[in-house]
């Protein structure tokens, strides 16, 4: 099995950004840019082993920040960098196991890279020998003097911008530093050429960029947040029950005192149970048959709340927040409008919800169809759930 590895280089100063830290440490939408840029290689699957370079005095720091965001366990080591970008790659490799095949270097500095474009590197290296991430030139060129003015404008044909992850076989990256490592360069595939290695070119996105001046830490900022828009599912639920004589009449968990209750397994508190219905179905869960069968005795006269409460912990547990609810009863008797407020209280309580978002209506027909003639009561819920989305890539 092909074993491949990650280097991110992240010791450098940050100059150009201008702030009183490092920039690969300043806070981007919630968290450090460097912690962003472990994360989607951590969440790749085609990589083994990350290995971080630091600043010299931070790497005890870093070690406490990956163990802060959750990243401290398993395969992520962390080391002190050197004076160039290459110093601290070769920091890096020097800490590989021999077992490596595939290294992939990227920098700390570029928290907008995904697991897709990592992929297609390692693929394209692990084919090629070496390949590196890169856009294609869109704007015209020029050459300009000291003084600003222009010399000549460069042909754009055939020009690519070159960006991380810069894959290669180790064996390959090792041999190129040990021939030119002490040439500055700006990056692998600089070194790689030199050495007379063939590098390819994979095409990346516009997106991937390197936050290098003030101005990319608005634009990377923009981008996560957009990233980050929760995707929003809607649910529908309905449900209708018999009137029943000798039982309580619960809906959306209050006893409303009247001649009959409903018949059912549970409480039979339908208001409750479209309720249900409606996130389950966001979910793309089934219904509430499936996750509570009447055929259970622990649910037999079961306070509806109960299941209610259990269907949005369950939502929860899959990054799902009831956004807002609109419920309509169908029942032609008795009068629920003393008691709406009180449903939208216990509802609203139980789904953790504020209560102008948890509306309750009610309505009769006329005294036409089954709700119309007393038979029972119905009714429709729907809801809105957000879901938050992992991270990009
Ligand atoms: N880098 C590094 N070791 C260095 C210099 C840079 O590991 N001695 C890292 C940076 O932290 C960054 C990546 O290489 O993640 C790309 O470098 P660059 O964008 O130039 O970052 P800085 O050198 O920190 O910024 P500047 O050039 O503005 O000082
Ligand atoms: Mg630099």
């Amino acid at each position: 099995m092909v074993t491949a590895a990650a280097i991110i280089p992240a010791a450098g100063s940050g100059s150009r950004m201008g702030l009183d830290h490092p920039k690969q440490y300043h806070f981007l939408a919630g968290a450090p840019i460097l912690i962003h840029t472990i994360r989607v290689f951590v969440a790749s699957p085609c990589i083994d082993n990350i290995v971080v370079v630091v600043p010299a005095d931070r790497v005890e720091s870093t070690s406490q920040l990956l163990a802060e965001y959750g990243l401290a366990e398993g395969s992520v080591l962390v080391t002190a960098g050197g004076r160039r970008r290459q110093d601290s790659v070769r920091a890096g490799l020097d800490l590989l196991d021999t077992g490596v095949d595939i290294v992939l270097v990227h920098d700390g500095a570029r928290p907008l890279v995904t697991v897709d474009l990592i992929e297609r590197c390692y693929r394209a290296a692990a084919e090629h020998g070496a390949a590196i991430a890169a856009v294609p030139v869109k704007d015209t060129l020029k050459k300009g003097g000291s003084d600003k003015r222009i010399l000549h404008t460069v042909e754009r044909e055939g020009l690519w911008q070159a960006q991380t992850p810069q894959a290669a076989r180790l064996s390959l990256l090792q041999r190129a530093y040990e021939l030119v490592g002490e040439r500055d360069v700006t990056d692998e595939a600089s070194l790689l050429e030199l050495a007379g290695t063939e590098v390819w070119l994979v095409e990346g996105t516009e997106v991937n960029i390197k936050i290098t001046r003030p101005d990319d830490l608005v634009i990377a900022e923009q981008i996560m947040k957009k990233s980050d828009v929760p995707s929003l599912l809607v649910g529908h639920g309905y449900d209708a029950h018999r009137f029943a004589p000798k039982r309580k009449l619960v809906l959306g968990g209050v006893t409303i005192p009247f001649a009959m209750g409903l018949a059912g397994h549970s409480d039979a508190d339908v208001l409750t149970h479209a309720l249900c219905d409606a996130i389950l179905g966001a979910m793309g869960a089934g219904d509430i048959g499936l996750h509570f069968p009447d055929s259970e005795k622990q649910f037999k006269n079961i306070y509806s709340i109960e299941l209610l409460q259990d269907v949005v912990g369950k939502a929860r547990e899959k990054g799902m927040e009831l956004s807002n609810a609109d419920v309509t009863l169908v029942c032609q008797e008795p009068k629920l409008a003393p008691f709406i407020a009180e449903m939208r209280t216990i509802l609203s309580e139980a789904c953790s919800l504020s209560e102008e978002r948890m509306n309750v209506k009610a309505t009769t027909t006329e005294k036409m169809g089954f709700t119309g003639r007393m038979e029972g009561i119905s009714c429709h819920a729907v809801v809105l759930l957000s879901k938050r989305e992992e991270k990009r890539g």
